[in-house]
């Protein structure tokens, strides 16, 4: 036999490691799209400490900005009661799925607040921040400057309606709120007006040269040092790093009615929980932190806020006397079944909704057997899922354990044999995991996941080769199956440790039934001989399909409580991870975007007059304050009279497709509501004012 003895492979020293995954924010729950990013974390955290080496993985909720203060306006909270919530759900489901924070803590903290206010005050000191007056969008109606995503209007290049202040869904044009055509706030539906504003800028371009240099040192993904290429090219401007009242979040000293914008203090609030942690355990926090720091630091975060991680947050650092990242490795984002996470779906889903029906370790497996170090998406296909996890997991590697250790507690006591039956088997476990550990190492988990379980297929055919249970009835091979279903076991063992960083629970309890302490890396060297184990019990069991029919109707029940508030949460936090078209399709309700497109405006009748050819249609002549008037014809002939209407305010769909009748043009249509076979004309209040937008 042929046997190559290759060595472990074992850190020569260990290292300082810290790892962060981005801040959730402090307004919406985590669902299985956040989760991913703290399921890369933990693993690559988990298999550091497994390793020995000194890592700690540090996270925090982002509780700052306008969409949690207006969250929590509406729930009648103090903001503070609000961000205290939804920290103790966010906690609650990381737990839940085994995410082993060393420290979490807030951006609203003590400690961020002292780290900000240095960090500014140096920034200051050495003539990085700058002051300018600007115009800004601001709601009237609300009494407050706008941020980006809460003004919406037509795009300033292509026209296209419906576009976010900062920029354009269709063309890709990049602008200013105040550039929008026709412009409105998501907030109270007002046109915002322009008013003058001093703002602090962080002058980036001033840092050019050393981003430059720190993006030639390799810190990013291919993908991302592009996209910086890019930024260079189309040139750095300055950041406005502040926002008015009302804002929740730290006041800017020495400038009263400003805020720190809620990305400035966010990545501060790394070192701010980092430092929280090390007063908590009597560790150094300079030594972390200092210019010429030796330990190493990581953020891992999704594609879409690599910006303010590869530009901004190492420049600030750089200025303000600290040390930068060695690597700021990006995600890609999560999709369901080939599609964005969707409500009406039911795949918009809730950690805590997915733990409700599921084991937390199926979806770790699962993202590690799709994960690598690339920016691509990840489909979570409900059927893969459930194959790939039955298949491998319970198919492959907890059925090593069950096929052996019946024999071993009803034959021998639960006493391992004193040899292996093949021991070039264990050998070769030791050429697996030296390839494993580089994959971990090198965030490459979907490879790494296939090696462990390629090595599973050679350890399951070993045991179909020797059939313990045929051998079991032969009195004169005893030794023989004690010494197989040894090694069985003990291959088991080599690949749980292997799965450790992704299955710490299963790890757990297998360490339980093995009878050994924690495990380290280094104990993939040690065969389990001559040794007593305990009883096995079932490490996990298969998915069945009505775990995830339970996970999708739980989901899309959720939705349908209150979809009205549920849409109307997703304006107020202006983001765009949900495809709510997909609501008209699934039950017959319009997404929110489908609802947004419709342009509601108040017209004054100025004529209404029945059209004697047909039975149902009243011509009206409306004004809208277009200084034109429109003609629109309505099939309400049979529930008003033309005289109810003349004089009066009417709601109209301003944007509706002209369409050509018999009768002449209809330029629009007028809003009723019906109750039963009634029909009832809407009308707006006396102050409103015609080509005022309803909304
Ligand atoms: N608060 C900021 C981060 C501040 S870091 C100093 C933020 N929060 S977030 O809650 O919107 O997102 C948290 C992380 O989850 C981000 O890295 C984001 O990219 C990631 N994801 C959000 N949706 C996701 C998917 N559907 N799929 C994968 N990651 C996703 O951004
Ligand atoms: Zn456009």
């Amino acid at each position: 036999m042929n046997m190559i003895q290759t060595s472990l492979q074992l850190p020569s020293m260990p290292r300082q490691i810290l790892v962060t995954s981005a801040l959730p924010y402090g307004n919406a729950a985590i669902h299985l799209g956040t989760m991913l990013e703290a399921i890369q974390s933990d693993i690559w955290v988990r298999y550091y400490k497994l390793m020995g080496h000194e890592c700690y993985y540090i996270c925090a909720d982002d509780a700052h900005g306008t969409p949690i203060m207006l969250s929590a306006e509406k729930a009648g909270i103090s903001p503070q009661e609000h961000i205290d919530k939804m920290q103790a759900s966010h906690i609650a489901d990381y737990q839940g799925f085994l995410i082993d924070h060393d420290n979490y803590h807030s951006t609203h903290s003590d400690e961020n607040r002292e780290l900000v206010y240095s960090i500014y005050q140096t920034l200051f000191d050495n003539k990085a921040i700058n002051t300018k007056v600007i115009k800004q969008a601001f709601d009237p109606e609300k009494e407050m400057f706008l941020p980006d995503r809460f003004v919406k209007g037509e795009c300033p290049k292509c026209g296209t309606k419906e576009q976010y202040g900062d920029n354009c869904e269709n063309c890709g044009a990049t602008y200013d709120p105040t550039e929008l055509v026709n412009p409105y706030s998501i907030v109270s539906g007002a046109t915002p007006i322009e008013k003058d504003s001093e703002q602090y800028f962080f002058d980036l371009p001033q840092f050019e040269s050393f981003l430059k240099e720190w993006l030639a040192a390799g810190h990013t993904q291919p993908e991302i040092s592009n996209k910086m290429q890019e930024w260079f090219e189309d040139g750095l401007h300055p950041w406005d790093i502040s926002r008015n009242a009302p804002y929740w979040g730290f006041e800017i000293p020495n400038a009263p009615g400003k805020y720190f914008y809620v990305w400035l203090d966010a990545p501060i609030g790394y070192m701010a929980s980092f430092k929280n942690f090390c007063d908590k355990k009597g560790l150094d926090f300079d030594q972390f932190w200092n210019a010429d720091s030796q330990a190493e630091l990581y953020h891992i975060i999704g594609k879409d806020i690599a910006r303010f991680h590869t530009l901004f947050w190492p420049a600030v650092l750089h200025h303000a006397g600290y040390r930068t990242p060695n690597g700021v490795y990006c995600h890609g984002f999560v999709t369901v079944d080939g599609q964005k996470m969707s409500k009406s779906r039911g795949t918009f889903i809730q950690a805590a909704t997915y733990l409700k029906h599921l084991e937390p370790e199926y979806l770790r497996y699962f993202y590690a057997s799709r994960l690598n170090a690339s920016i691509e998406d990840l489909d979570l296909n409900l059927e893969d899922f459930q194959q790939k996890v039955n298949s491998d997991l319970v198919g492959k590697v907890v059925n090593i354990a069950s096929r052996n250790a019946g024999f071993i507690r009803k034959r021998y006591g639960n006493i391992l044999a004193d040899t292996l039956d093949q021991p070039e088997l264990f050998a070769q476990s030791i050429e697996v995991a030296n390839q494993v550990s580089e994959l971990y190492e090198q965030r490459q988990f979907s490879s790494a996941m296939r090696e462990i379980m390629a090595y599973a297929d050679i350890v399951n055919q070993y045991i179909d080769d020797k059939k313990p249970w045929q051998m079991a009835k032969d009195e004169s091979l005893t030794v023989e199956t004690q010494q197989v279903c040894t090694t069985g076991l003990n291959l088991f063992k080599q690949l749980m440790i292997m799965l450790t960083p992704v299955l710490p629970k299963i790890a757990a309890e297998s360490q339980r039934f093995l009878n050994v302490d924690p495990w380290t890396w280094a104990d993939l060297n040690t065969q389990l001989l001559g040794h007593k184990i305990n009883n096995f019990k079932p490490l996990l069991n298969r998915i069945e399909s009505s775990q995830l029919e339970s996970v999708i109707e739980d989901t899309k029940a959720a939705l349908q409580e209150t979809p009205a508030a549920k849409e109307d949460d997703k304006k107020a936090q202006a983001t765009t991870s949900d495809d709510s078209n997909a609501a008209a399709k699934d039950n017959g309700y319009i997404s929110i975007d489908d609802f947004s497109k419709v342009d509601l405006r108040v017209a004054k009748v100025i004529e209404a007059e029945p059209v004697p050819e047909a039975d149902k249609l009243l011509k009206l002549i409306v004004d809208a304050g277009e200084g034109r008037t429109r003609q629109i014809f309505a099939g309400i002939k049979q529930h008003v009279s033309p005289e109810q209407l003349i004089g009066k305010s009417v709601v109209i769909v301003a944007n509706l497709a002209p369409r050509k009748m018999r009768f002449g043009l209809s330029e629009g249509m007028m809003l009723c509501a019906a109750d039963g076979d009634k029909l009832f004309t809407i009308h707006p209040q006396e102050e409103a004012t015609a080509g005022m937008q309803v909304r």
